[in-house]
C-alpha cells in the first residue's frame, strides 16, 4: 500500500538523489492507479480558471511512469483545443519547441529516448505562443516549485515567465501524482515556478486565483 501523504524530503537530499527516489516512488504506483490518477488530475486542470480560454495547449508524451497528459485529448474531445508536444531537436539548442499533435505523421526518437513528431519548422510553435502548458516534473512542493528531470529544458524555454511583470501567458500547470510531493523545494534563480500543480488529490496554486 502506498502512503502518498508521506513527505519525501530528507535534509541531506541532493537533487540527483531526490530525483532518483521520486522516480522510484512513481514507478511503484500500479499502471491502473497511474491512469486513473492522471485522469483525476486532468479533471482538476479542466476546472482551473485558465483552461476554458486556453486554445493552444502544450502536453508531453509520458516517459516511464510519468502522469499521462494524453488522456486530456479524450476528456476534451470536440472542444476546439489544439494540443502540442515538445520537441528538443529543433530551434535554439536547449530550448523546447512545440509541435501540433494532430499534424504528427512521422516520428523520431530524441536523445533521451522520447518520441517527437518530425515536422517542418514552420509548423512548430514557440513556448511563448502557447496558452497553457501541462508540464512534467520529478517533484513539486505545495508552493508550486518544480524539480525537473535535471536538464533545465523547461526553465530555459519558459525563462521569460520570470521576467519583470511576470508574463501571464502561457500558464504552466504541473501534472503529478501525490507521491511526487515534497515538503519544500529550494528554488534556484533560474527555476520557473508553476502557476499550479494538479494531482489525483488536490490542486496547488502558486497564487490562488480570486474566487477559486
Ligand atoms: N534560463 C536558463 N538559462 C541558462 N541555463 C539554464 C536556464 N535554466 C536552467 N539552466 C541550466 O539548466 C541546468 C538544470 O536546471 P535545473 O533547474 O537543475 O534542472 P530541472 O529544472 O530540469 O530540474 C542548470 O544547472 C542551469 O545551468
Ligand atoms: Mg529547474
Amino acid at each position: 500500500m502506498i502512503d502518498s501523504n508521506a513527505p519525501l524530503n530528507t535534509p541531506s537530499d541532493d537533487p540527483a538523489a531526490q530525483r532518483a527516489r521520486l522516480r522510484r516512488a512513481r514507478a511503484a504506483l500500479p499502471r491502473a492507479y497511474r491512469d486513473e490518477a492522471s485522469r483525476l488530475a486532468l479533471q482538476r486542470l479542466i476546472r482551473t480558471p485558465w483552461f476554458p480560454a486556453a486554445r493552444h495547449i502544450g502536453l508531453y508524451l509520458p516517459f516511464g511512469a510519468e502522469a499521462d497528459p494524453l488522456h486530456l485529448c479524450d476528456l476534451t474531445r470536440g472542444v476546439g483545443k489544439v494540443f502540442h508536444v515538445p520537441i528538443l531537436s529543433s530551434g535554439i539548442s536547449g530550448q523546447l519547441m512545440f509541435a501540433p499533435l494532430a499534424r504528427a505523421g512521422c516520428w523520431r526518437t530524441n536523445r533521451f529516448g522520447i518520441a517527437e513528431p518530425r515536422l517542418p519548422a514552420g509548423l512548430l510553435r514557440r513556448p511563448i505562443r502557447l496558452d497553457l502548458v501541462v508540464t512534467p516534473l520529478a517533484g513539486f512542493d505545495p508552493a508550486c516549485n518544480r524539480l525537473g528531470m535535471g536538464g533545465g529544458f523547461y526553465d530555459r524555454s519558459f525563462a521569460f515567465r520570470n521576467g519583470r511583470g511576470r508574463w501571464r501567458r502561457p500558464r504552466q500547470v504541473g501534472l503529478a501524482f501525490e507521491a511526487q510531493k515534497l515538503d519544500r523545494l529550494p528554488a534556484a534563480d533560474w527555476d520557473v515556478p508553476l502557476d499550479a500543480v494538479v494531482t489525483e488529490r488536490a490542486t496547488y496554486f502558486h497564487d490562488r486565483p480570486t474566487g477559486y
